[in-house]
């Protein structure tokens, strides 16, 4: 499908054909509405499943907004992504709980084995890290949801293990 343009390209409307007709139709839809801004950036996360910055120019200038409007939206609400996540994330919540449970830990654990910073996604496209609110399991912090399953009482020592896990259950699909 999009798997013979290069990443950059992907995630780029004027570059991408498909993207942009897909980011049109949202525009369409939701453009009168009041707060339009916030459906169109909502829907274009949840349908396409990132907002690249390529994507905030484009929006901004179909709406007739300052970009840095768009980009601030885009960074105060952790749920927008800018690259598209990989086949599984890893999120580490960063409720107070957690943090006090040792969440850095285990975040610098988990950027040293995969070798990304948070919010980033490895090249090969299998996992991306990212940061959480509460996800309401505070008894068993500090907390670490991979793909949709919450682990609890995570140890530095256990994010090699389930990182692992993510690597053999991939070999073997
Ligand atoms: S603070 Fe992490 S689950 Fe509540």
């Amino acid at each position: 499908m999009l798997d013979n343009i290069s990443p950059t390209t992907q995630i780029d409307p004027t570059h991408n054909p498909e993207l942009a007709d897909r980011i049109d139709e949202i525009l369409e839809e939701h453009k009168a509405k009041p707060g339009s801004l916030m459906v169109i950036l909502n829907e274009v996360q949840s349908k396409i499943g990132f907002v690249s910055e390529p994507i905030q120019d484009y929006i901004a200038k179909s709406l007739r907004v300052p970009v840095s409007k768009v980009h601030g939206v885009i960074s105060f609400y952790s749920f927008f992504t800018t690259q598209p996540r990989g086949k599984h994330t890893i999120k580490f919540c960063l409720g107070t709980a957690c943090y006090v449970g040792g969440a850095p830990q285990l975040i610098d654990k988990a950027k040293q084995l995969v070798g990304i910073e948070m919010g980033k996604t490895t090249d090969d496209g299998q996992i991306t890290l990212e940061e959480c609110r509460c996800v309401g399991a505070c008894s068993q912090a500090p907390v670490v949801v991979i793909d949709e399953t919450i682990h609890g009482r995570v140890k530095p020592s256990k994010v090699a293990q389930l990182i692992r896990a993510l690597e053999k259950e991939d070999e073997g699909a």
